[in-house]
């Protein structure tokens, strides 16, 4: 294998209908850029699920390769400071939107995307965290800016099973707060081994509606699914709190009233780990290859082959993944 005929996972558009498949492919398909990268690792998140399936949102151009995560070795540069033989993780901005990504064994992108990979995480560490570990990691940076502190009381994560969730768990849990994990799938186990300390039902939070304020609880919450439990989430935080904001797998819809802002002073804090800018998430890697690198990382995610990937595409689209899913591009 090299960079003239190497394998990717390719979507195809044919009258309306999306299809999928590993291809031959060569670095002259991909797009222009500074960088051409080896991708050794590259990892699962719900997005790749939206691309390989022609959500408008994510991708509109096909055929395509989906994956917003790569992680491997610079094989060619024109950038000064980005040498032929570097670590690098390439992640978010366009990769693997229209920007052909880390499922296929090579990338070619701008050098503004190109972080180095931080010393103290493997290439498999890096993956395990993603784009979804590093949205988890932004999200808990956030919070702590906003200044929640683990004394104020516990700290609600929602979605918490998944991919965001089950990250945030972790780096909460290590940072000292008092974490409940609440999910939709028999995950108590595994969500107490991360470091929570109390799991409840997804129904216990996908309550209230109609409701303009609940009794409060979270000095903080991680919301990953948005819609009425983001809505739950914002009613139940203690004057003053802050909760976060990442995803929409339960709605895109967030029916609430202004109460939460206006009688309790709640911070509803976005994260957009696409757009973050460069030195931040340099800050937030190095963070996640240090302190909040947790001893039960490899044990979060299950490796895949390339092959597998389709399996796991649908498996992710039906909320049925638990932590994370990291692709090994040299097994196919
Ligand atoms: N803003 C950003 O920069 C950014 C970056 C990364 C991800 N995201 C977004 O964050 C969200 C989570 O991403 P992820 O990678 O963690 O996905 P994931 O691994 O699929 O996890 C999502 C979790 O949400 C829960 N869930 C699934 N369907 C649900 C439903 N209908 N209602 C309520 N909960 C549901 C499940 O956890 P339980 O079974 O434990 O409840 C599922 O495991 C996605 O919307 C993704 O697009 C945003």
């Amino acid at each position: 294998m090299d960079s003239s005929n190497f394998r990717a996972l390719t979507v195809r558009k044919d009258n309306g209908i999306f299809t999928r498949a590993i291809e031959q492919r060569s670095s002259n398909d991909l797009p222009a850029g500074d960088v051409l990268v080896r991708v050794l690792y590259s990892s699962l998140n719900y997005k790749d699920g939206l691309s390989a399936t022609g959500n408008r949102g994510v991708t509109r151009r096909y055929p395509h390769t989906p994956g917003i995560d790569g992680v491997g070795i610079v094989e060619e540069s024109i950038a000064g400071h980005i040498c032929k033989g570097d670590e690098v993780i390439v992640s978010c901005y366009d990769l693997g939107m229209n920007t052909d990504g880390g499922f296929g064994q090579y990338i070619r992108v701008p050098q503004e995307w190109v972080v180095p990979l931080p010393e103290g995480l493997s290439m498999q560490d890096a993956m395990a965290f993603g784009t979804a570990g590093f949205t988890a990691a932004l999200s808990v940076h956030k919070l702590l800016c906003h200044g929640i502190k683990p004394e104020q009381g516990p700290v609600l994560v929602t979605g918490a099973s998944g991919g965001v969730g089950s990250v945030a768990v972790s780096i909460l849990a290590r940072e000292g707060f008092h974490v409940v994990a609440a999910s939709g799938k028999d995950a108590a186990d595994f969500l107490l081994s991360l470091g929570a300390r109390k799991v409840i039902s997804r129904e216990a939070v996908n309550t209230g509606a109609g409701k303009a304020m609940l009794r409060a609880k979270w000095s903080g919450v991680v919301d990953t699914v948005g819609g009425n439990i983001l809505a739950y989430g914002l009613k139940t935080t203690k004057p003053c709190g802050a909760v976060t904001c990442c995803g929409n797998v339960a709605s895109g819809d967030l029916p609430i009233t202004v109460y939460p802002f206006i009688l309790r002073g709640i911070a509803l804090l976005g994260v957009d780990s696409a757009e973050c800018p460069l030195e931040l998430r340099k800050q937030v890697w190095q963070a996640m290859a240090g302190q909040w690198k947790f001893d039960h990382l490899a044990t979060l995610a299950t490796e895949i082959s390339l092959a597998e990937l389709d399996t796991y595409i649908d498996l992710i689209l039906a909320g049925k993944t638990r932590g994370r899913v990291i692709v090994n591009m040299q097994d196919i």
